[in-house]
């Protein structure tokens, strides 16, 4: 029985693309062929599946029915997270989500769910993503403030309902965590943040994470061990379609 993970993979059975530019090159050609095909081969029945945001382009249920039934057609028990632009998943209405699709989906948010002895929380997170204004070298100079003051609003709230997540999980026992985010857990300005900062303080072992698509954005945040947790990226495209093995 193995856990794995990977996000982003933004789905348009019925949408129109948002963004075109972000998806192009190679890697993007026929991905959903390739991510069913690797899947096929390396996910089993018994396996469970985190799917870390960023589903689909789809901007309600309807538009993303498609993108649905091709996530269930994956094999394993497939847990899903939110990303940044799943329109189609209104925070308030998980329960309903829930209903809808349980046993084939599981959408997780303010709440934990099960691996062997572990509890996988998780949120979208969120990171400051500028815009940041750059001298000729390329050099970071300055930001917008007001984005900044924005972004930490919304940091706060992804921070809250991740601290929910942990506790619920830690009343009912578990001591041990994955915890699993959309965004990255710092900008690309950052050491720490309050994400890394909660991952120390419940021990989580692993922080999963995606939002970094295109190779530009590979390396915008942490990878490897650091400060005593593993910090993996699986978008898609950085793991080229094939789901990343968290656990055993
Ligand atoms: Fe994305
Ligand atoms: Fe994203």
């Amino acid at each position: 029985m193995s856990l794995y993970a990977i996000g982003d993979l933004h789905l348009h059975y019925q949408s129109i693309l948002k963004a075109p530019g972000q998806l192009h090159g190679r890697v993007w050609k026929n991905h959903e062929e390739k991510l069913k095909n690797n899947c096929r081969n390396t996910v089993k029945d018994e396996d469970t599946l985190v799917l870390v945001g960023d589903h689909s382009w789809g901007k309600n249920l309807s538009e993303c029915e498609l993108d649905l039934q091709y996530i269930e057609g994956l094999p394993g028990r497939k847990i899903l997270t939110r990303g940044n632009h799943d329109m189609f998943w209104d925070v308030k209405k998980t329960g309903q989500l829930n209903e809808l699709f349980r046993p084939r989906l599981t959408f997780l948010q303010d709440s934990y769910e099960t691996y062997q002895d572990y509890a996988l929380v998780g949120t979208k997170g969120f990171t400051f993503e500028g815009p940041y204004y750059l001298d000729g070298r390329g050099r970071i100079v300055g930001w917008d403030e007001s984005e900044e003051e924005r972004a930490k609003k919304l940091v706060e709230r992804e921070l809250e309902r991740l601290w929910k997540s942990f506790e619920l999980a830690k009343k009912d026992g578990y001591q041990k965590f994955i915890m699993f985010l959309h965004y990255p857990p710092t900008n690309i300005l950052e050491k720490r943040s309050g994400f890394t900062d909660m991952a120390e303080e419940y021990g989580a072992e692993q922080v999963i994470y995606a939002h970094c698509h295109g190779e530009s954005r590979f390396y915008d945040s942490i990878h490897g061990e650091y400060r005593g947790r593993t910090y993996s990226l699986v978008s898609g495209d950085f793991l080229r379609w094939k789901p990343y093995k968290v656990l055993d």
